[in-house]
């Protein structure tokens, strides 16, 4: 959180105070505090030790199954407090202010979450055997409510406190799809809590060992996970740093046919991990590129047949770069194949039709329309509609006519967000393409020989 708005810290100031109003109320006799200190032990460690999936996104941590396991061990009150243990959780990064607004969420979602238990019919305290199933309806209810309460409360707080400049659909879509992932994961480890509560009156302070040591297993799995794909996203990066330092005018160029390229995956309706390896394949569609030489991608006039033959083979060292970094997988397919046409007339290998890769054939309408949309060395940006009726243009013999119409539906549905225009800095020792081997509308012009 930067500097926050009137709205984002009266919203924080409203959500503290019904807190702590909703806490000091109490009641706190009859409390079993040896529940409540042992159980906010557990939501300590628990957020000392939340993953982050990645950077700049939410964290991922299991104190909602403590905290549903003391709702029905000791109730409303009980169940804030151990909820409002979070503020003590060892954690880097957290602002005082976000410390707080966490801590004041989790203590009214848990006191909610109490409050419709009883609601429904169940009763504080350790349940034994006769308690099922009756209390599985008021449990199931007290977990919704936990989850959506804390979803809800942190999407308030998240929506107030967002860069006003940066809200671009498609980030905002990726977000809305991470928060149900995550609604969903929280629902799970909800179900925890029963069980944790269930096993107390057999094991009693054992019950949570027996709970969340496999859930932390389970944890650590799911962090190497993260790990990995920070490591996979890095690589991935430095590549595209290397291809677009070559030329000022494509910079961003990677990310956005990737962006394209997702939209049309998405459209088509296309699996998630098969979305998550054509991301990477838009990243990493040029970056054969490296192995052009830069005085033929910088040349003004005509290329002669052997320039325009290293330009052509830029799949294939595409290729050859990334060949063996195995979490690719389909997406070289896609890297090296992005060139072919569908009339048989493109490169490297003049395949045609459903010979082209899938991967392939996406690509290529991502990345002829985000040439068409910036701003080259030799023309200005065109607009989304005249770059649209392009690719009209050349559906059926260039492009797959399915992709074209998944694209165009698609930039109808989340728009577009056009690159600004380059400003090329004085000292700036990047180079500029002469001719964009990407242009359907500009191809690249050869010396004729014959
Ligand atoms: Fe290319």
């Amino acid at each position: 959180m930067g500097k926050l708005s009137r709205a984002a810290l009266i919203y924080i100031g409203a959500v503290v105070v019904t807190a702590v109003v909703l806490v000091a109320r109490g009641p706190f006799t009859g409390l079993r505090w040896q529940y409540v200190v042992f159980l906010g032990i557990l939501v300590i460690v628990s957020e000392s030790r939340a993953t982050q999936l990645r950077k700049g996104q939410l964290s991922w941590s299991s104190s909602s199954a403590a905290m549903l396991a003391s709702v029905v061990l000791v109730g409303p009150v009980g169940a804030s407090i151990v909820g409002a243990c979070t503020a003590l959780g060892v954690r880097r990064g957290p602002s005082i202010l976000q410390r707080v607004f966490n801590t004041a969420m989790y203590a009214l979602s848990a006191y909610l979450a109490g409050r419709v238990f009883l609601a429904f019919g169940g009763h504080v305290g350790l349940p034994d055997e006769k308690s099922f199933p009756a209390i599985i309806a008021p449990f199931a209810a007290a977990a919704l409510v936990l989850v959506a309460a804390n979803h809800g409360l942190l999407s308030g707080v998240l929506w107030l406190t967002r860069p006003r400049d940066r809200m671009s659909s498609g980030a905002s879509g990726a977000g809305v799809g991470l928060s149900a992932r995550l609604l969903l994961s929280d629902l799970g480890y909800a179900a925890y809590g029963l069980l944790m509560a269930a096993l107390w009156s057999v094991v009693g302070f054992f019950a949570p060992l027996l709970v969340l040591i496999p859930l932390f297993v389970a944890r650590w799995a799911v962090t190497q996970f993260a790990e990995q794909q920070k490591a996979y996203e890095a690589t991935v990066g430095a590549l595209c740093q290397a291809v677009e330092t070559k030329d000022f005018y494509t910079r961003g160029h990677s990310d956005r046919v990737s962006r394209g390229s997702v939209m049309i995956a998405r459209e088509i309706g296309m699996r998630g991990d098969r979305v998550e390896a054509i991301r990477y394949a838009g990243m990493l569609h040029d970056v054969g590129k490296l192995g052009v030489p830069t005085k033929v991608l910088q040349k003004t006039g005509k290329l002669t047949e052997e320039e325009y033959e290293a330009i052509q083979l830029h799949p294939m060292r595409g290729l050859d770069i990334v060949r063996e970094i195995g979490f690719l997988d389909e997406a070289l397919a896609g890297i090296m194949h992005h060139h072919e046409r569908i009339d048989g007339r493109g490169y490297p290998m003049g395949l045609a039709g459903d010979e082209i890769p899938e991967f392939a054939r996406v690509l290529a309408v991502a990345d002829a329309f985000d040439s068409m949309t910036s701003t080259r060395s030799y023309r200005g940006a065109r607009p989304v509609s005249e770059a649209i009726e392009e690719l009209r243009k050349w559906s059926g013999t260039q492009f797959d006519p399915a992709f074209v119409d998944a694209f165009v539906a698609a930039l109808k549905r989340h728009g577009w967000q056009l690159p600004e225009p380059p400003v090329i800095a004085a000292d700036d020792l990047a180079t500029v393409t002469a001719q964009d081997h990407d242009d359907p509308a500009a191809p690249i012009r050869v010396i004729d020989s014959r």
